[in-house]
Formats: structure tokens, C-alpha cells, sequence
């Protein structure tokens, strides 16, 4: 796992979005890890990156938000999803996700992604977080 600090994470952000390729359906990033790990964090950096200017707030209470992204980039949509919250992933299928899921200019950040179970296909990148061990104001990141 590699350390990274919040003022690498746009790099890493970066990075990110370098490795999603267009594809079929939409590009499902999974983020790992224990609560305030930093998913939430990075969302925001990825989301600057895309140009999006609205603030990107943890979506735990609504499951899901949408932007859309401006900037000229392979995609047109970010979608933020927090499954936290969910007790069912049935209440995730009852959301036609198969409308977002099969855009190939979507990219889909998905906090939680085990509680979503088989109802959210196969991510195209795992991203694991972790602040055990890590220093005050540094987190562990590991893609793959
Ligand atoms: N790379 C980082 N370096 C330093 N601090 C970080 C980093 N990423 C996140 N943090 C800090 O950790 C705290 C929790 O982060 P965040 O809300 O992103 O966690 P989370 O994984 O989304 O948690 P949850 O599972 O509750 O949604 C925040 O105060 C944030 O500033
Ligand atoms: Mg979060």
C-alpha cells in the first residue's frame, strides 16, 4: 500500500482516471475500506479532477448522486454511491441502475461496493483504504 498524503490525492485521482478505459458499460470503481478511511476523500479528489465544481458531500443518507462533468473527458457522469445504509442490495436493484450501469460515459464510485452484492456487475478498479498505521493526516491507498 502506498501513503498518501490529502495534498497527493489528486495525483492519485489522476492515476485513477488514466487506468478506466471506455468500455461497454459504465467504468465501477469499488472503494474498500473501514469507516473514514478516506473513500469519501478521494471521491471528492476524483471529482475535481472531472471538473466538477459542486461539493461532493457523503452520500450515507440518499445511496446515490449524480453529476455531471462538464470538463472534456472520456465521460459525461459521475456517480457517487455510499451503500452504508443498505440493508437489502434490492433496494439498489428498485433504482433501474442498469440505466447508469450500461453508459459507457458514466464512471461510478461505489463506497461500500460488498453490500451492494451481485445487484453492482464486476469493478473495473479496487481501490482499498486504510488509515491503520498511517500517520496524522495520511492514509494507506492501494490500487488494483
Ligand atoms: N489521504 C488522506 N490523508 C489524510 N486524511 C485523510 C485522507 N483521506 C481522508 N482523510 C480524512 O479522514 C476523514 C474521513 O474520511 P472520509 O469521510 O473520506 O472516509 P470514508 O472512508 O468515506 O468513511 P465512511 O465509510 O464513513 O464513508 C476525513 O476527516 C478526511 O479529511
Ligand atoms: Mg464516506
Amino acid at each position: 500500500m502506498q501513503k498518501v498524503r490529502l495534498s497527493d490525492l489528486s495525483q492519485c485521482a489522476k492515476e485513477v482516471l488514466a487506468g478506466l478505459h471506455a468500455k461497454e458499460g459504465a467504468a465501477i470503481v469499488a472503494l474498500r475500506g473501514d469507516l473514514g478511511a478516506g473513500k469519501t476523500t478521494f471521491t471528492q479528489a476524483l471529482a475535481r479532477e472531472l471538473g466538477i465544481t459542486d461539493i461532493i458531500q457523503s452520500p450515507t443518507y440518499v445511496l446515490m448522486k449524480k453529476y455531471e462533468i462538464k470538463k472534456a473527458s472520456p465521460f459525461t457522469t459521475l456517480i457517487h454511491i455510499d451503500a452504508y445504509r443498505l440493508e437489502d442490495p434490492k433496494e439498489f436493484s428498485a433504482l433501474n441502475p442498469e440505466q447508469f450501469l450500461q453508459d459507457p460515459k458514466t464512471v461510478v464510485a461505489v463506497e461500500w461496493p460488498e453490500r451492494l452484492g451481485s445487484a453492482l456487475p464486476a469493478p473495473d478498479l479496487i481501490i482499498r483504504f486504510s488509515s491503520e498505521g498511517a500517520g496524522e493526516g495520511e492514509r494507506y491507498v492501494a490500487l488494483g
